[in-house]
């Protein structure tokens, strides 16, 4: 198993560019499953979960034609031979469950196995099956396995208990072929939510709303072929954007949508970071330790629960007491343990934890539970003093495009060696 080096201390400088969003690009390929014609995607991120979901749409027949060199997909669905995607490739990525909607959708059933729990909790599927079974889809569950069928999903009105991103995407792509129109109250408000349905109304779908929290899709008879270039990932964004806050460095993120990354900039100004907003980039200038300051997790446009653990990092050396409140997710704590072994100071309070900034970290050896608990270790890494070793890092290579490089290109003295 590879492991990441990084010998810290060093300012990070020069500019980074921000690949596109991996939570856009996979409901997006999902959703190419909605029509025969070809559907091509340019600036597509080559990571792993990326490839787990064009595998699980290659076991059903779709052909994916590759072109990594100018980072273009294609995917063409008009040879869909099951509806049943294998066990073994849906394990692998809660992800994978996107495909149930769009296979509902165009061919009347779909069986997959059920997702589990995961590092950040529980994260059950109810609402989405609830979206679901509201537009007419018999639900049932059994043997690990959800299965769906109907003649015809109808359009209808459904409100979600909670703004699920996942749920969202999945009653969009249902309801896009459904009889009639469908109305989706309490929706998610993600960037990653207006991608998609760009997307689908790109291939003829009739979406509108994307971006708020109602969202009208009138059933269209069926869709065609489209040419999509993916958002930038607004995640990816913030991480270097910490990154260069916890160097007290100077660096350009480039290919940003401004819009998409609000949070992340008011919560570094407020901290004392300098942010200088430029066209579709930015630039964080840092000159000493942060402030600490408060962060609660929300759906968007809140601050959002995939920079928690980066900004628990960044905490971990400001001045002062900060407390990091996770409403998102039940769970999404892990980093803590290994931040701790680093010299940081956090303690949990149910879902809060109250860092009290330390002015130095210490290298150690440390493991990344989750993605974005991966970056949050090699945020911490970056400053903290001697040699830090992140182990387990096949969850960072699921959603960021060569971390290494792109970091070693700022300056950062960090390697990635095999076992
Ligand atoms: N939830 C339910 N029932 C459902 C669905 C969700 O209770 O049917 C709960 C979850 O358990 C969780 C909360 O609602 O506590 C939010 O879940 P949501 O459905 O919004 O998340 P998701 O669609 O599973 C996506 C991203 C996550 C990101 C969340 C929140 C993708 C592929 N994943 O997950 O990304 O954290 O939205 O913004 O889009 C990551 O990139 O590291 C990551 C985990």
């Amino acid at each position: 198993m590879d492991r990441i080096i990084i010998n810290g201390g060093i300012n990070l400088n020069g500019r980074v560019k921000v690949s596109a969003a991996k939570n856009s690009v996979l409901p997006i390929i999902a959703a190419s499953l909605l029509c025969p014609d070809e559907c091509f995607l340019e600036d597509v991120p080559f990571l792993d979960d990326v490839e787990v979901i064009c595998s699980v749409l290659d076991s059903i027949g779709a052909s994916i034609n590759v072109i990594k060199g100018l980072n273009k997909i294609s995917i063409k669905a008009d040879n869909i031979n099951s509806t049943e995607p294998p066990y073994d490739l849906v394990r692998k990525m809660r992800a994978s469950f996107l495909v149930m909607g769009p296979l509902l959708s165009r061919f009347g059933r779909v069986k997959i196995s059920l997702p589990g729990g995961c590092n950040i909790g529980t994260r059950p599927i109810d609402l989405h099956l609830k979206g679901l079974s509201a537009l007419g889809a018999e639900v049932s569950l059994g043997h690990g396995y959800v299965e769906a069928i109907c003649n015809k999903l109808k359009g209808c009105k459904i409100y979600l208990d909670f703004p699920s991103v996942g749920a969202t995407e999945n009653i969009i792509m249902a309801a896009v072929l459904a009889d009639g129109e469908t109305t989706i109250q309490n929706a998610a408000e993600e960037p990653e939510v207006v991608d998609l349905s760009n997307f689908l109304n790109s291939m003829g779908a009739n979406i509108v709303g994307a971006g708020t929290d109602t969202i009208k899709i009138l059933g269209v008879k069926d869709l065609k072929g489209t040419t999509h270039q993916v958002i930038p990932d607004r995640i990816e964004a913030g991480t270097y954007m910490a990154a260069a806050a916890i160097t007290q460095g100077d660096v350009f993120v480039e290919n940003v949508i401004l819009e998409h990354v609000r949070p992340v900039i008011a919560k570094l100004q407020e901290a004392g970071v300098t942010v200088i907003e430029g066209q579709n980039k930015v630039r964080v200038i840092s000159r000493g330790l942060p402030r600490a300051v408060d962060i609660k997790t929300m759906p968007y446009p809140g601050f959002p629960t995939d920079m928690q653990a980066q900004f628990m990092a960044l905490m971990s050396i400001a001045r002062g007491t900060s407390i990091i409140t996770e409403t998102v997710f039940e769970n999404r704590f892990m980093h803590i343990t290994e931040l701790k072994r680093m010299g940081a100071d956090i303690k949990v309070d149910g879902r809060s934890a109250v860092v009290e900034g330390r002015n130095r970290l210490t290298g150690a050896k440390v493991k990344a539970t989750d993605l974005r608990a991966g970056a949050s270790l090699v945020l911490a890494g970056l400053v903290a003093e001697g040699i830090t070793e992140v182990f387990d890092i096949h969850h960072l290579d699921r959603g960021y495009v060569d971390i290494v490089g792109k970091l070693r290109g700022l300056g950062a003295k960090i390697d990635r060696v095999g076992e």
